[in-house]
Parts: C-alpha cells; sequence; structure tokens
C-alpha cells in the first residue's frame, strides 16, 4: 500500500516529476483553480493573474518559451486525464465511439478558432507532419520550382529540399533580412523570384528565428493570382495570433497545438483549402478516417491519441473564453515591454524589429558577449526564468517568448537578470 503523502510531500513531487500525477486517493493532482472570471473588455493586471492562476506553474517560475513549448491549463489537463482515465477503465468499443466523436467536436473547434470549415481541417500530431504531408503530397516534377523563405523550420526547409532530391525538383530561397525590412521589401522579394516554373511557395508566418511578422494574406494572393500554392507554416501564429484564414486564404497552413494554442502534446492541424483538395494526396492510408470532408480521405491515421485530441478542443476554447483578440494583444504588449527594456541596454543587440506590424511575441537578441547557452542556464537556475537560445554565429543569442500567462513583473524580471549578467558577469 502506498503510504499517505504529506501536502509537502505533494508539492515537492508535483514540482519535481510529472510522473507524481498518480496519488492515492486523489482525483487530480493539481489544486482546481477558481473559475476564470469573464474576460474584461479591457484586461488588466488582475485578469492576466487570474488566466495564470489557470496553470499549474510555480508561481516563482517566468516561463518565456511559447515559441517552443507551452504549457497546458488546468481545465485542459483534466479534460486529457479525465479522457484518458476513461479511456483505460473501460477500453471498450463504446467508449472509443464516444471519442470518436469527441474528435469530431475538436475538428468543429478547430474550423471555428481559424475561421474556416471542418470539412477542411485534418488533426495532426504537429506542424513538422502537417508541413511534411504537404510537401509529400503534391505532384511535382523535375523542372518545377519550389520557393521557400530562408528561416523555415526544417519541417519546411530541408524537408523540400531532400523530397527535391528524390523528384527532381528544384528549390529556390528567398533570404531573411535583418532587421526585417518592411512588408514590401518581401513582397517584392518573393515577386521577384516566382518564375513560370514556380509551382509551391513555402513560408512562415511568424518566424521562430527572431520573429519576424510575414504579410501572409498579400503573399498567398499574389501566389494565388500566378496560380501557385501556398503552405503556410503557422506554428508560431497559432494560438497567439487571431488568424483568420478564409481571409488569409492559403492552400495549406499548419500549426501545433502544444505551442501558443496551450494544448496536448502531439495534437495539431493541417487546414486544407477546399479550392486546393484536388491538388494534394494523402501520404498515410490506414484506418479510422475522421468523418467529413478531407478528413474522409486524407486522415487514415489509424489508431490515435484521442484523449489528446480531445483536450485540445478544450484548449481552443479555454482560449476562446478569454478572447483572441486579448491573447494577441497581450503577448503583443509582453514583447513590446521586453523590447524596450532590451534597447536600453547598450550591450544587447536586438535581431527583432519592434515595429508591432513586423514582429509580435517572439524576441530575440544578442545579449552582449555573453555565452547564451550559459546565461540560460544562469537564468534558469538562478533566476528561475525559461527561455531559449539559438545557437551560433547567425543571429545568435536568446529568445524571449511571452504569451498571456506571463505577467509584466515576469517581463521586467528577465530584462533585469539579462542587465545585471551584463553588469557582473556569469
Ligand atoms: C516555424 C516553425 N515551424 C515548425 C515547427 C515544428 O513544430 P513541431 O515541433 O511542433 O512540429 C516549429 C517549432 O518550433 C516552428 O517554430
Amino acid at each position: 500500500m502506498r503510504p499517505e503523502l504529506s501536502r509537502r510531500d505533494l508539492v515537492r513531487l508535483l514540482g519535481a516529476s510529472a510522473s507524481a500525477l498518480w496519488l492515492p486517493g486523489s482525483d487530480l493532482a493539481w489544486a482546481k483553480p477558481a473559475p476564470l472570471p469573464p474576460a474584461p473588455a479591457a484586461p488588466d493586471e488582475g485578469f492576466w493573474s487570474a488566466v495564470r492562476e489557470q496553470f499549474v506553474m510555480p508561481p516563482d517560475l517566468a516561463v518565456l518559451n511559447a515559441a517552443n513549448l507551452c504549457p497546458s491549463s488546468a481545465p485542459v489537463l483534466e479534460a486529457l486525464y479525465q479522457a484518458t482515465r476513461e479511456m483505460d477503465r473501460e477500453p471498450s468499443p463504446a467508449y472509443r465511439e464516444e471519442m470518436h466523436e469527441a474528435k469530431e467536436i475538436t475538428r468543429k473547434a478547430l474550423a471555428e478558432f481559424l475561421r474556416v470549415t471542418p470539412e477542411e481541417i485534418v488533426i495532426t500530431r504537429n506542424t513538422s507532419e502537417s508541413n511534411n504531408l504537404v510537401s509529400s503530397g503534391l505532384d511535382l516534377k523535375a523542372d518545377d520550382e519550389v520557393l521557400l523563405f530562408s528561416d523555415n523550420h526544417p519541417s519546411n526547409d530541408v524537408a523540400w529540399k531532400e523530397k527535391a532530391r528524390r523528384h527532381g525538383y528544384r528549390v529556390k530561397v528567398v533570404d531573411a533580412v535583418n532587421p526585417h525590412p518592411g512588408a514590401e521589401y518581401y513582397l517584392e522579394a518573393f515577386t521577384k523570384a516566382l518564375t513560370a516554373r514556380t509551382k509551391v511557395l513555402a513560408f512562415t508566418h511568424l518566424s521562430s528565428t527572431v520573429g519576424d511578422l510575414f504579410p501572409a494574406r498579400d503573399l498567398c494572393r499574389l501566389a494565388r493570382e500566378r496560380g501557385i500554392l501556398t503552405l503556410v507554416d503557422g506554428a508560431q501564429s497559432f494560438g497567439l495570433m487571431d488568424v483568420d484564414l478564409r481571409e488569409m486564404d492559403p492552400d495549406f497552413y499548419g500549426g501545433s497545438g502544444h505551442k501558443w494554442p496551450c494544448g496536448p502534446k502531439e495534437a495539431g492541424v493541417l487546414f486544407i483549402n477546399r479550392k486546393s483538395a484536388s491538388r494534394i494526396w494523402p501520404s498515410i492510408y490506414s484506418a479510422y478516417p475522421g468523418a467529413i470532408g478531407i478528413s474522409k480521405t486524407f486522415e487514415t491515421f489509424g489508431q490515435r491519441d484521442e484523449p489528446a485530441i480531445r483536450a485540445l478542443g478544450e484548449a481552443l476554447r479555454f482560449q476562446t473564453r478569454i478572447g483572441r483578440p486579448a491573447i494577441e494583444n497581450r503577448g503583443r504588449e509582453l514583447a513590446q515591454a521586453i523590447m524596450a527594456g532590451l534597447r536600453k541596454i547598450p550591450e544587447v543587440k536586438l535581431w527583432t524589429h519592434p515595429d508591432p506590424v513586423r514582429s509580435l511575441a517572439v524576441v530575440s537578441f544578442q545579449p552582449g558577449d555573453l555565452d547564451p547557452q550559459k546565461l540560460m542556464l544562469a537564468l534558469y537556475e538562478k533566476d528561475r526564468i525559461v527561455c531559449a537560445i539559438r545557437p551560433g554565429a547567425d543571429r545568435g543569442g536568446l529568445r524571449f517568448s511571452p504569451h498571456f500567462y506571463n505577467s509584466q513583473a515576469e517581463v521586467e524580471r528577465a530584462v533585469g537578470a539579462v542587465k545585471r549578467y551584463l553588469a557582473t558577469g556569469l
């Protein structure tokens, strides 16, 4: 028999490892937060602090790493936990059937979130899978060209280049310019790089490298006017920006639930525009298709983690309750505070353009001559601040990516810590 745990043990265990989720006699291993108050028209720090209380992160931990991985809120954890528990308590065909219905409810939630139809939604594992389903599913031949942006993630860069070696098509790349030279510059650069052979334009909505924001709608229009297909990598915009895919009108758009939407791991999305559905082949043929539209043929992915898919729907509802524009504004507001603070530190070189039309909530900078890896570790171990690094000489340094669970006090603490280490050394 497991011994009873004291409250102190419980707190220590929960801080220490996810395996502590299994606890005797407890229904849930995290304290149930008070219900989230209705979102005010103009949310203030008080409201955002109530939002933070919906997350199980300890209050002293400032997690500024949304571009990589976001925590799930307690309601999402609860949905995931309960659906998993039910599935394992009664792994019956009837319960599986219920979970298939839950998948369709999430598909509907994804469609509403992205402002498209459920018939155009494929539930994938993540953006990597979504991007690769596109690059593997299009009929590209020798002499065709695919145009990329140089800061694309490997799943939208290496993937095309490797497949080009196999199929013989060509890949061209528009290079990133730093600092972000503005939407007009990129529209012109992409226009110039398109040729009569270009079949696909694949770019990133908001880059993970230095947080450059791209004129997605204009680029998609540019391509559509020339009969060119577009793949928009939305890993850094899905769940952060109030994305409207009908307005953007890409052919394909992918995102990950575990980033900005604060959903569970391994549940993501691929939007396939109804206008383009006949242009793409499925890459996986198996059982358990989705129930409607493109998912009937494209989403036969075999057995899935349906509880995670169900919890992704809960994550989207959680964000919708708070308000999509409010979440986007909050990310921008915190990033602007970070950039304003960093710009006052003479040694810091900011790679992200502070113009709110050119960036959003991903901020990258070179912290003087401090070693980014060591600085990241010091921030985590001594200051309880989580961030990411970009290694190497090309716009290397640290990346802070704040989200709606962060506070102004946390971003001030992060900027203050960078300043202190620059003054004292590591
Ligand atoms: C722009 C971009 N695309 C794709 C990905 C891949 O996301 P995932 O690992 O969730 O598939 C990332 C991950 O950071 C990203 O930043």
